[in-house]
């Protein structure tokens, strides 16, 4: 058991930045030769003696089981039961004719005051919204549970609850039901799929957020304005949710060792019967097609209820195809951009060399030069360098800044190790990835850039005597260029569907201030005892609730858009430029980004408001989708719960899904040639007044031409009208396999954009 548990302990959590490249294992308790497993059942089939699909689904586990206990019976994400079962027991189970589908449990990952103000969200959007209230939103946040007592929650001037809401506040030993109220108005949690695995929870099982990721996630959606919100006196100002007047609804499905498959579906399934408007999803973990990815399942069937749902993209960036999962086309994938805003501080050499970085940090600058130490110098055995705990000598690391290597652990517990010895300061250099973050630091502290450490280190070697000064120079805004994307953040092309562009778009997810758990302090250490009541981490999983709360707004702007109509004015309206028509800049490369990174762009809240024309889509659409990449029609009612025939005679193609991108991919043909053409067929529908709109078209592969036909559409009020984009290669595909290019409709008001990318 106890290896077990190293092992899973090893997958850890949150798409935070801390954590990256989770290695999703497919984790089996190893006791009882049972494991468990995610059972899709023909509900169809249901033979008509059963009244309820719970008693058919015992006497399907009966007739290959001596048990007939399920984890949960699901009725509303996916049709069917989880249970524990043994290898002998789901091969019989998957001999069946009503079965669809057996998957094993896996385990995901749960991978602001500035930034709104930054979206350009502060006071026009109050205003937007004043006539609407925005109030009969509902946000779900499955995550790691909430902490009720934080401002953020606080339901001051909220009307009653929408009379739809019909989910609970659970009540338990440190969580009650006067602990919701009409900000948060429900909060439950799900953990018979985790304890089946990992043994029983220590500690109270509640939603209460022992961990601060769902508090974190939760005031970024729709947490209310609280004045003064700041870290250790950073970032100072009014934090507050993206959706201002939206309710939330916490569901907690991530324990300290991750979040089961079998609890984020029952969590779903709770969604839907709750009558949740938006579903938040900031965990990670699901690689692989849909029909095995239980977030995609999950997800489909929170669309098919008018559910908008939004996913992180993944913090595995920067490498080309690092985004594996979240990339369903009926979710909204979202990467991380940076804010305008920045912690400096710098490190001043006893030689007058300067080099400038960042810091969060409490207390005050070392402004006098202090004694600079390399913990190579002060090391008692290996990991020394590396500031590990136990490897410095106390004796030289005492009244000292000290320079430590990267690895192993975190620059905060190296910090904390050097500190715990007598240490006054610390030098880093930036992790990799991690670029831009800050973390909150125990001690006067300077993470310097990779080009900064050849000669610090030198100075450290040669010189006999080395000083230092560390100087933090707090909270600077109006950082330019920004946003940039975060060098983290999952990058295309799409393994799994390489025709849509994933991607979709991307929000701030960097640096991020929102409302933190009284559990834990602000680092990942569990030595952590700093009480904070916001704190700032960066990752995907912070620029997912930002698209959550903005679809939010645009839900409660335009109540009978359907999920598709939502995330396609949040699309065609992002930004790819600056102000002054440069690309935005990719912080991994310093160059131009690339839709790749940042698909149709930056989110634009304002705009996307009032998009003009829509890129709408209905579940039938979807399932031709599925039909398109040749799914079976198991497969598709494992995904859908609908048994749908693909008809034999109709040509299906991926092309054809209405999406608000384009992802061309020439794919070699049977005679390993090339294909040459490839068309995307698309739908616009004006949601707007009566006008005419012309298309044009720019790209940075001359060897492709692209035609659009017709290249004028004129619209009357709520009309569709449906276009061609024929790309036609000539000539030899550019060096890197890729091209890019963009394509928009504009009535000389509104401008329809769509990202473009081009596989060979
Ligand atoms: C729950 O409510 C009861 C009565 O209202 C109160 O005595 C108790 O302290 C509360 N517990 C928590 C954790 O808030
Ligand atoms: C630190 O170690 C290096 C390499 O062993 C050595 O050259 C240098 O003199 C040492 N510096 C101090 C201040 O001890
Ligand atoms: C650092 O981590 C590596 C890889 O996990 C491990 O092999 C090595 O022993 C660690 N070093 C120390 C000094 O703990
Ligand atoms: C930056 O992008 C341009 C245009 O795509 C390219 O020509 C150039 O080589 C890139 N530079 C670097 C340093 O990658």
């Amino acid at each position: 058991m106890n290896m077990y548990l190293n092992l899973f302990a090893a997958t850890l959590f949150v798409l935070l930045l801390v954590q990256r490249d989770v290695s999703l294992a497919t984790v089996e308790r190893i006791d009882n030769q049972k494991s468990t497993y995610i059972v899709h059942v023909a509900k169809s089939e249901m033979p008509i003696i059963f009244n309820h699909h719970s008693n058919w689904y015992k006497s399907i586990l009966k007739s290959i089981s001596t048990s007939e206990e399920t984890l949960y019976t699901y009725e509303k994400a996916i049709h069917g039961f989880s249970a524990r079962l043994t290898k002998e027991e789901v091969q019989l189970l998957r001999s069946r004719a009503d079965i669809l589908e057996v998957l094993p449990e896996k385990i995901y990952t749960p991978l602001t005051t500035r930034s709104p103000h930054f979206l350009g969200l502060d006071k026009r959007a109050d205003k937007v919204l004043e006539s609407n209230g925005g109030s009969d939103v509902i946000i779900g946040i499955l995550d790691t549970g909430i902490w009720p007592e934080s401002k953020s929650f606080d339901d001051a001037g909220l009307g009653p609850i929408p009379s739809k809401w019909k989910g609970q506040c659970e009540s338990s030993a440190d969580f009650n039901a006067s602990n919701c109220n009409k900000k948060l108005i429900g909060a439950r949690s799900f953990s018979k799929g985790y304890e089946a695995l990992g043994g029983p929870i220590d500690g109270t099982k509640s939603p209460r957020d022992t961990d601060g990721h769902g508090t974190h996630t939760a005031g970024t959606a729709a947490g209310a304005a609280v004045e003064g919100a700041n870290l250790f006196g950073y970032a100072s100002g009014i934090a507050r949710g993206m959706a201002l007047h939206a309710r939330i609804a916490a569901y907690k499905v991530c324990w300290p060792m991750g979040c089961a498959t079998s609890d984020i579906v029952a969590a779903i399934d709770a969604v839907i019967s709750d009558n949740v408007d938006v579903l938040s999803i900031s965990l990670g973990g699901g690689a692989g097609n849909y029909d095995r990815d239980g977030i995609a399942i999950g997800s489909f069937a929170a669309l098919d209820h008018g559910i908008v749902v939004s996913c992180s993209a993944g913090n595995s960036g920067p490498r080309p195809s690092s985004i594996n999962y979240n990339t369903a086309p009926w979710v909204i994938t979202v990467g991380a951009g940076t804010l305008d805003r920045d912690f400096p501080a710098y490190v001043a050499l006893g030689n007058g060399h300067i080099y400038s970085g960042m810091s969060i940090y409490s207390g005050k600058s070392l402004l006098d030069p202090t004694p600079f130490i390399h913990a190579r110098n002060a090391s008692l055995k290996e990991g020394g360098e590396m500031c590990l705990m136990n490897c410095l000598d106390p004796k030289k690391v005492k009244g000292k800044i000290v320079f430590c290597e990267q690895g192993n652990t975190s620059a905060v517990e190296k910090g904390f190790v050097v500190k715990s010895l007598g240490g006054v300061g610390m030098v880093h250099r930036v992790e990799d990835g991690e670029e831009l973050a800050v973390q909150a630091h125990f001690l006067p502290t300077a993470i310097v850039g990779i080009e900064a450490i050849d000669d610090i280190q030198k100075y450290l070697w040669f010189h006999p005597k080395p000083v230092a000064r560390i100087v933090s120079q707090g909270t600077k805004v109006g950082i330019k260029p920004s946003p940039m994307v975060a060098e983290f953040s999952s990058r295309g092309p799409n393994q799994i569907t390489p025709e849509i562009l994933k991607p979709d778009l991307i929000a701030p997810g960097v640096n991020i201030l929102a409302a933190w758990t009284g559990f834990r302090g602000p680092s990942d250490l569990d030595q952590d005892r700093r009480h904070v009541d916001f704190n700032i981490i960066s990752g995907t999983s912070m620029s997912c609730p930002h698209l959550s709360g903005l679809a939010a707004l645009i839900k409660s702007v335009h109540p009978n858009w359907s999920p598709a109509a939502i995330r396609s004015a949040l699309m065609t309206t992002a930004y790819s430029t600056y102000t002054d028509g440069k690309k935005i800049i990719d912080s991994a490369t310093k160059n131009s980004s690339t839709p790749f990174a940042i698909g149709a762009g930056h989110v634009n809240p304002i705009a996307a408001l009032n998009p003009g024309l829509v890129y709408d889509l209905k579940v039938n659409d979807y399932l031709d989708f599925l039909c398109a990449l040749k799914y079976t029609p198991k497969s598709i009612e494992t995904v859908t719960r609908r048994k749908y025939q693909c008809n034999a005679h109709k040509h299906y193609s991926v092309t054809d899904l209405n999406y608000p991108s384009f992802s061309v991919v020439y794919k070699p043909t049977k005679g390993g040639k090339r294909a040459r053409i490839v068309k995307h067929r698309r739908t616009l529908t004006n949601v707007g007044p009566a006008g005419t709109y012309k298309v044009s078209v720019t790209s940075d592969i001359p060897s492709v031409k692209i035609q659009v036909e017709p290249n004028v559409l004129s619209f009357k009020q709520d009309e569709k009208k449906s276009y061609t984009v024929t790309f036609t290669a000539s000539g030899p595909p550019p060096s890197s396999g890729f091209g890019f290019g963009h394509l928009e409709w504009s009535n000389g008001k509104n401008v329809v954009g769509s990202p473009i990318s081009i596989t060979f």
